[in-house]
């Protein structure tokens, strides 16, 4: 087909898929249920495989090249020599850590060209799942329903210990179990982890993080988020402390890449794991989040980064030291917002209402009330009753305990009565910390933050240490703020190091005491564990225990409804297809980008749109080698597959089990599907394979990793000159 018929099809297509509404497929599904569950759906969407080709714990599937990178992100092996590929903010942390002035890898980039030049990363990990089992039957042996909620805590740790202890005896395994539908089932995980993961590349950070906070959550995307780990073995294929005797490990399964590139309804999977999702909150506390919480956290964020703007617009110097605390502090405050307003555009409050009292009607017919009669309405009275603990919660957590020198008091707080830390310890902490920190900057941090809780606040959870000072000082955060700064020892490096110097460790507690800021710190820390956190955990526990018991009736109500847990970290997949979507009236988005939006994007002034002249030369070249498509370079595509955080650096699959891309965020449209998924607005947003190995390839000039990975182009043939 000549490339105008093509496009011609391509149109027609579009056109026809625009008439079609989504083919998004909600919810995030364990793999070894996926046989009963989803693999029809899967198989009519266009995939290929069956369950057993993704799950299967005889033979090698698809699992064997998934694994959790750090406990916090996704990974897959790419390589038959334990190439790992995950996102480039996955690997930020051991990026930064072999980065300094004179050898800046997060600025620069970097490319280990032989196996001796990879860098050893302490304390990196990555975990592959062996197994995962139901174990509900044995969990719950021997809880009854009259049990205390305590006391049925209490047995299942026991039974779980008893049931893990089994399951890894005389292996190297782990095991967890975790509960699903609010402790209706548990199911275990065994896993195998390897310690000596080492950093094998990384774009700089004008690719790897190319739009930064101002395009984060949001497309069109431009990121060429990705960077590559290797993960190594003992001699003996099992895992290994870090050595230099450790080879490659030989992975039970690799994702080959397919250069094919992607066209709407194309069938996606997204195999990783993500964090936490809530999608059977009830209309009492989708209401509570969208009136109170995030409002409540948003404005407190909004705050933190509109002082810290300004440090920064005003000082180069912190500028940088702040660069990464406020990308931190953005990243959700942005992604609430984005929540928020996806919440209320789906007018979620009343769809959950309507779904309660269809349950409350059902609740209460046919004899069941007794087991589920009360349900809804206990949630209305827990949810309602606790309105100011809620607030006091929200906020003590989002503006006091969050500010740095709260966590340099806890430090020293532990210093002071932890016998086995030692002054070296201390120094380590001091010495990182300040390194990150501008006084003036967290003396207005701490006055507005004050200010918050303050105005948030009912007067029980008020300290009445911070009253009184603030009544000397007229109600005035800044006056308060100067005094409580200019009397601490603890707000500047070298007066925390005098002091320290002067006093044995044994003394030092009883005379922090003495530090204004330090006992300030002290007094909310006493508030937060005293007073909020018992009642908030008793609360907790009445609304576990009720989760527990609507999920059990909302699964006897509609026997017929697919229900899918929540995420909680643990492995699963989610499947859709790429596409597009409309974000407003009148506006209809592409599934792709390309190379020609970096370049309209670029801004060499501002550090987030600077574009690498390596990467400008190539574009100009159109050097795209094999990776382009068209004469362009594809970089990013959408498609509806259900994600959420810790599905960073998930791969993308195609319908034959080959890595088309890797996902890396959300539609900013899309972000309440946390709680409830949109088919038409939600999209998870990947980097295109194809952009990743053209950067590898051409831009960094490292073609033998290329040579390590099996590539298929289901478009048209790979030609011979690849990675070269
Ligand atoms: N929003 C993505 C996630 O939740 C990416 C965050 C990292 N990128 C950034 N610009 N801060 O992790
Ligand atoms: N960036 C997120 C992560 O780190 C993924 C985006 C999302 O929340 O879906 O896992």
């Amino acid at each position: 087909m000549n490339r105008l018929a093509s496009k011609g099809l391509l149109l027609f297509l579009l056109i026809v898929l625009s008439f079609q509404s989504s083919h998004a497929v909600e919810g995030m599904w364990l793999p070894h249920l996926l046989s009963n569950l989803n693999e029809k759906e899967m198989q009519d969407l266009g995939m290929k495989l069956t369950a057993k080709d993704i799950y299967d714990i005889n033979e090698s599937s698809l699992k064997d090249a998934i694994v959790s990178f750090g406990g916090f992100c996704t990974g897959e092996l790419i390589s038959p020599e334990g190439l790992i590929l995950t996102n480039h903010h996955c690997g930020y942390g051991q990026i930064q850590y072999h980065s300094s002035v004179e050898n800046d890898l997060l600025t620069d980039g970097f490319w280990a060209m032989s196996r001796e030049e990879e860098l050893h990363n302490p304390g990196l990990f990555v975990s592959f799942i062996v197994r995962i089992e139901d174990v509900t039957d044995q969990v719950l042996e021997g809880v009854t329903p009259g049990m205390s909620e305590e006391d049925r805590a209490t047995l299942i740790k026991d039974k779980t210990r008893a049931i893990t202890g089994q399951a890894t005896e005389g292996t190297h395994y782990e095991a967890r179990i975790k509960p699903f539908y609010y402790g209706n089932e548990y199911y275990m995980f065994v896993t195998e982890t390897y310690r000596d993961v080492r950093l094998v590349g990384a774009p700089p950070s004008s690719i790897g993080k190319f739009g930064g906070d101002t395009d984060n959550w949001m497309w069109p995307r431009h990121t060429g988020d990705f960077s590559l780990f290797r993960v190594y073995s003992g001699p003996d294929g099992k895992p290994a402390e870090y050595s230099e005797d450790n080879i490659p490990l030989k992975p039970r399964h690799f994702l080959p890449v397919n250069l094919g590139g992607v066209e709407p309804g194309d069938f996606t999977m997204v195999f990783g794991f993500p964090g936490t999702t809530e999608q059977y909150l009830t209309s009492h506390a989708v209401e509570q989040l969208t009136s109170e919480i995030n409002p409540t956290r948003i404005n407190i964020r909004q705050v933190k980064l509109d002082i810290l703007d300004e440090a920064m617009a005003n000082s180069d110097e912190n500028r940088i030291k702040y660069a990464s605390k406020y990308a931190g502090i953005a990243n959700y405050w942005k992604k609430w917002i984005g929540e928020n307003k996806g919440l209320e555009r789906l007018n979620a409050t009343r769809k959950k209402r309507e779904e309660e009292e269809a349950f409350d009607e059902w609740a209460n017919s046919g004899g069941r009330s007794g087991k589920y009669g009360n349900v809804i309405t206990r949630f209305a009275e827990i949810y309602d009753g606790e309105n100011e603990l809620n607030m006091a919660y929200n906020t003590i957590r989002e503006a006091i305990l969050r500010l740095d020198i709260a966590a340099l008091s806890r430090r020293l707080d532990q210093y002071a009565s932890d016998e086995s830390m030692s002054r070296e310890d201390i120094e380590a902490y001091i010495d990182r910390f300040y390194k990150d920190y501008d006084v003036a900057t967290e003396q207005k941090l701490t006055a507005a933050m004050l200010a918050k809780y303050r105005e948030n606040v009912v007067g029980q959870f008020q300290p009445t240490t911070f009253t009184e000072l603030l009544n000397e000082k007229d109600g005035d955060y800044e006056k308060l703020t100067a005094y409580l700064f200019n009397e601490s020892v603890i707000d500047e490096k070298e007066e925390l190091l005098a002091f320290l110097d002067k006093n044995k460790k044994k003394r030092v507690g009883k005379k922090l005491r003495k530090d204004p800021l330090f006992s300030l710190y002290r007094d909310f820390a006493y508030i937060y564990n005293e007073k909020i956190q018992p009642r908030k955990r008793t609360t907790d526990a009445e609304l576990d225990e009720l989760y527990r018991t609507y999920m059990a009736g909302l699964r006897e109500m509609q026997e017929d409804r697919r229900f899918y847990p929540d995420a909680n970290g643990t492995l699963r997949v989610a499947y859709g297809q790429v596409e597009g979507y409309e974000p407003a009236d009148g506006v209809e988005y592409l599934h792709y980008t390309t190379l020609e939006g970096i370049m309209d994007k670029e801004d060499p002034d501002n550090a987030e749109f600077v574009v690498p002249a390596k990467l400008r030369e190539l574009y100009l070249k159109k050097e795209y080698g094999p990776y382009g498509q068209d004469g362009m370079m594809p970089v990013c595509f959408t498609a509806s597959n259900h994600t959420t955080g810790g599905n960073s650096g998930s791969p993308v699959i195609d319908a034959e089990g080959r890595l088309i891309g890797i996902n890396f965020d959300r539609a900013w449209q899309g972000t309440m599907s946390d709680i409830m998924f949109d088919p038409e607005m939600c999209r998870n947003i990947s980097v295109d394979a194809r952009y990743i190995l053209f950067i590898i390839d051409k831009f960094a000039g490292a073609g033998h990793l290329i040579k390590e990975m099996s590539l298929v182009n289901t478009g048209s043939p790979v030609p011979a000159d690849s990675a070269e």
